[in-house]
Parts: C-alpha cells; sequence; structure tokens
C-alpha cells in the first residue's frame, strides 16, 4: 500500500509499519495527514494477516510536534470540519481497531502527537522523548482527545497538571506516571518496538485482540459488567478455538 504523502505504510509478516512523514516540519499533525492516517488505519483495521501495529515517527528530531500551526489559520469551519469528522472520525477509528497497537516515541511528542500516542495500547520512549500538551497555552484546547485518554492513563491529577500548564516532561516522568510502559535508549527504540510487535504476533491473534477489548472496552464499565465482558470475550474465544487451530494447522502444513 503507498502513495501517500505524509504516511508511510508498511506490512513485514503480520505486522504493520505506519511512520509518520513530514520530517522537515517535525512531523506535525496535518489534514493531509489526518487523510493519509485515515486511509492507513482503515487497512490496518480491515487486514486480519496484521496481527499488531507500530506507529513511528520520520526523521531524528520527532515522533509529531503537534497540530501543523500553519494550518490554524486556514482552518475549516466549524461546520466543515464537523461534517469532515463524521465521515474520517480518525479518533473514533482508532478505538475501533482490534489489534494491537504500539507507538514508539522519540524527540518530540507534543499536542496530537501524544493524543495519537494514547489512542494506541502501548507505548515506548526512547530516553531523548519531551513530552507535552501546549494547547491551552495557544488559546485552544486538545482535539484529539487528550482530555479524555490522558487521565484515564495518567490520573486526574497529573492529566490536569499537564494540561493548564502546558509543561513539557521527559521520558522518566512520561514512565513514573504510567503514559509509556518503557523508557529505552534512543539508538534502540525501533528494535525495541520491533521485538514487542514480534512477541505479539507470536500469539494467537484472537487471543490477543480479545484482551486488548477486554482491558479497552471494561475501563468504562463496573467492575461486575466488566467481568461479566472478560467472561463472555473468554468463552467466545473457547468456543472458537477448535476451528482456529485447524485453520492454523493447514495454514502450517
Ligand atoms: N506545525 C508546523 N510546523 C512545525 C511544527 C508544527 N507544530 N513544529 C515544528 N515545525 C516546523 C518548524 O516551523 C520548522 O520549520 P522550518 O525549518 O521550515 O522553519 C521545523 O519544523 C523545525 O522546527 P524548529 O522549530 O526549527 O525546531 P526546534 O528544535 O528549534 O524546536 C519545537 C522544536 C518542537 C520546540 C518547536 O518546533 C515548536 O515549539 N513547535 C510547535 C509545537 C506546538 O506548539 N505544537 C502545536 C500543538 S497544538
Amino acid at each position: 500500500m503507498d502513495g501517500f504523502d505524509t504516511v508511510i505504510y508498511e506490512k513485514k509478516g503480520h505486522v504493520a509499519h505506519v511512520t509518520l512523514n513530514r520530517p522537515h516540519a517535525l512531523n506535525a499533525y496535518s489534514v493531509k495527514m489526518r487523510d493519509d492516517l485515515f486511509e492507513v488505519m482503515s487497512a490496518v483495521r480491515a487486514d486480519d494477516e496484521v496481527r499488531v501495529a507500530v506507529l513511528k515517527g520520520a526523521g531524528e528530531k520527532a515522533f509529531c510536534a503537534g497540530a501543523d500551526l500553519t494550518e490554524f489559520l486556514t482552518a475549516p469551519s466549524v461546520v466543515r470540519a464537523r461534517r469532515i469528522r463524521g465521515v474520517r472520525d480518525l479518533w473514533g477509528l482508532f478505538l475501533k481497531v482490534p489489534q494491537p497497537l504500539i507507538a514508539a516515541l522519540h524527540g518530540y511528542v507534543l499536542g496530537s502527537g501524544l493524543e495519537i500516542a494514547l489512542f494506541c495500547d502501548l507505548r515506548i520512549a526512547a530516553d531523548d522523548a519531551v513530552f507535552g500538551l501546549p494547547e491551552v497555552g495557544l488559546g485552544i484546547i486538545p482535539g484529539a482527545g487528550a482530555t479524555q485518554t490522558l487521565p484515564r492513563v495518567a490520573g486526574l491529577p497529573r492529566c490536569l497538571d499537564m494540561l493548564l500548564t502546558g509543561r513539557r516532561f521527559n521520558a522518566e516522568e512520561a514512565y513514573r506516571y504510567g503514559i509509556v510502559s518503557r523508557v529505552v535508549p534512543r539508538e534502540r527504540l525501533f528494535a525495541a518496538a520491533d521485538e514487542m510487535a514480534r512477541q505479539i504476533s507470536g500469539h494467537d491473534p484472537a487471543a490477543a485482540r480479545k484482551a486488548k477489548q477486554a482491558v479497552a472496552r471494561g475501563l468504562d464499565m463496573s467492575l461486575e459488567q466488566g467481568l461479566e465482558l472478560e467472561r463472555n470475550l473468554a468463552a467466545s474465544l473457547m468456543k472458537n478455538r477448535p476451528a482456529r487451530s485447524k485453520k492454523t494447522n493447514k495454514q502450517m502444513s
């Protein structure tokens, strides 16, 4: 799959690699990138061969330095923006992707960059990563979910601290706050993400999908409902196991 200006999409075995590719602008999130990313994430979602996807940024300096500030003054009207969102709701799409998503984060991870990462299930940071939500300082609020996703990950006080002060924080702090689950030396980042993807893609993909679903959907439920969800997902996994094993055996023979 190619032909995108702002995103590189590669499939290696069962692993999809999605690279934000505007290094000259620190991979700033533009309208074009939104459209390209929507196509790419739709393809990931529909592709049963893909068991896990890794998102990363091109160039040395950034995963993504936030929304493209040069587009601020030319942004579509609120009505038009709403209509586009109805057709291409990228953030809604991220929530529907059934495969585990890994964000490999280096350099600047600001604004929408952090928000894209927060839509992923696993985040690994390089030791040079710098995080922040500059929106309030620019007179806006995050528009890609951070007001909802960040408190779920880092808790309310830390989220409000980051959101309202706009201060930048490093990978160590992101690790302490639970925003990333691992910090690795910069030169090891992509290898570490690949290794994690390899481990996940080596498992039964249905089990990985259902585990993700149980955790992600369960978070918004009461404990009782969550336990019921887990029971149902476990049961449906067991029910379909013989058919899946047969298929796997056939593929291997
Ligand atoms: N939108 C559009 N272009 C951006 C950008 C953004 N969010 N962030 C960086 N760029 C561009 C710069 O304009 C510059 O382009 P140029 O070489 O044509 O002048 C290029 O990327 C490199 O950035 P530069 O500012 O020279 O790098 P730096 O290392 O000195 O500073 C940052 C890096 C991230 C601190 C700085 O670029 C910055 O503050 N960016 C804006 C962050 C932000 O507020 N994001 C919006 C969130 S809503």
